[in-house]
């Protein structure tokens, strides 16, 4: 079951991001050309927190089953001058929390904005924070905070 979970949850970051990045490109585009904020770019808007919520469902169930989630919170005083065991206790969990409301709110507000450029400026400037944050949380193999395979298999 963990195993399995951690692989997915690894594998549906790049969906997440995928798709985020493509929502952010659509939204740089309709916003400099001026163009309508079209249905597809509403599924768009939409479908992009819904991926992040499914990742956001996996991530909390894989933090009920992670040894190292267990080990951090059995052993938090000296678990926290370990910054692999502190990152997934606490950095990891904060940072994509933060990143899925900034993301929720982000959606939300576009879709309630009157003007399609508005719509297209919200959705801009609200995911692109969110990509910045994820940037920092994943646990890139080039991270500093905690180093992850790009693909993890079954
Ligand atoms: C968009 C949001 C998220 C992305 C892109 C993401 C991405 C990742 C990645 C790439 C890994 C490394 C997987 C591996 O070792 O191969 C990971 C690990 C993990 N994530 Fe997330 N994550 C997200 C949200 C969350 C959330 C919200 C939680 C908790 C509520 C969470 C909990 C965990 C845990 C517990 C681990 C692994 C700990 C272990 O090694 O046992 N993640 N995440």
């Amino acid at each position: 079951m963990y195993s399995t979970l951690l692989s997915l949850h690894s594998l549906f970051r790049w969906l997440v991001l995928v798709i985020l990045v493509y929502s952010i490109y659509r939204a740089f585009i309709g916003y400099t050309r001026n163009q309508p904020f079209s249905k597809t770019d509403n599924a768009f808007r939409h479908w992009t927190a819904t991926v992040a919520h499914i990742q956001l469902m996996i991530g909390i169930v894989l933090y009920t089953q992670s040894p190292v989630v267990k080990y951090f919170w059995a052993n938090t005083k000296t678990a926290l001058l370990n910054l692999d065991l502190t990152f997934y206790g606490l950095i990891h969990i904060v940072l994509m929390l933060t990143a899925i409301v900034v993301l929720t709110i982000g959606s939300a507000l576009a879709k309630r904005k009157p003007t399609d450029r508005e719509k297209f400026k919200t959705m801009l400037v609200w995911f692109s924070i969110v990509l910045i944050i994820l940037f920092i949380a994943i646990p890139w193999s080039f991270s500093p905070l905690s180093s992850r395979p790009y693909f993890r298999t079954f």
